[in-house]
């Protein structure tokens, strides 16, 4: 097992690819703080899915785009399981829709979720473990966008390329107080996210077209690889992103 007795918090964590990690982490023996900001009847399940590993779990509401909501969910982790070793900053959202037409409320929507969120609940884990004086995990769940273009999804782009600065650069502050960050950026994978793209035949196909090994990822294929970045074996690893996208993001058909 390699997150024996380890405490993860995972944000976003009710479904999709949050849900997957949680599952994963506790078939790998570590107890699982599940975040959730609408859907209380599928943190349930996730709930489930974690005790039926054999490991501990608490479901917490939070709007991780709001610091308020971070706080709580922060200290009603600790009041239940004394610390946190892992953080996975995994709750993300994204708007489609001409640059154009973007509204001030869809650009704050998508940035305090991804960005702003990612940003405060890394410095509520990253004191956490300053004050405990201990080491730490942080996976983020980031985007092939944030390095690729993906027209009329731009606050999406903004927020994951600021996610991929956050990491670097806090790879170097947090070096030194051995906290490890990294991003993972998943490329088309078969989540509640994607639904309007998995119902609309077309659009599916020539997306299939540009994955090199041809199909959708799942859930897991991402969680494999937070197990890896949460677990010991990444000690020497940070300030990196694993593509986790089936070849997509370097590939190119001249058709
Ligand atoms: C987006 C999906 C998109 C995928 C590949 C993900 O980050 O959330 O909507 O299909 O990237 O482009």
């Amino acid at each position: 097992m390699k997150l024996k007795n380890k405490v993860a918090l995972i944000t976003g964590s009710s479904q999709g690819i949050g849900r997957a990690i949680a599952e994963r982490f506790a078939s790998e023996g570590a107890d699982v703080v599940i975040n959730y900001s609408g859907n209380a009847e599928r943190a349930q399940e996730a709930l489930q899915a974690v005790e039926a590993q054999g490991r501990r779990g608490i479901i917490v509401q939070a709007n991780v785009g709001r610091t308020d909501d971070l706080k709580k969910l922060f200290a009603t982790a600790l009041e239940t399981f004394g610390r946190l070793d892992i953080l996975v900053n995994n709750a993300g959202v994204e708007t489609h829709a001409p640059f154009w037409e973007i509204t001030e409320s869809d650009y704050d929507k998508v940035l305090n979720v991804n960005l702003k969120g990612t940003f405060f609940a890394t410095q509520e884990f990253v004191n956490h473990l300053r004050h405990t004086n201990r080491r730490g995990k942080i996976v983020n769940v980031s985007s092939v966008h944030e390095e690729l273009p993906f027209p009329n999804f731009t606050a999406y782009c903004a927020s994951k390329g600021g996610v991929k600065m956050l990491t670097r650069n806090l790879s170097v502050e947090l070096g030194p107080l051995g906290i490890n960050i990294n991003n993972i950026a998943p490329g088309a994978i078969e989540t509640p996210i994607n639904t309007k793209l998995l119902n609309d035949p077309a659009k599916l196909n020539a997306l299939l077209g540009q994955i090199p090994v041809k199909r959708l990822g799942q859930p897991t294929d991402v969680a494999n690889v937070a197990v890896f970045l949460a677990s010991d074996d990444a000690d020497y690893v940070t300030g990196a992103t694993y593509y986790v996208d089936g070849g997509l993001t370097w590939n190119y058909e001249e058709q």
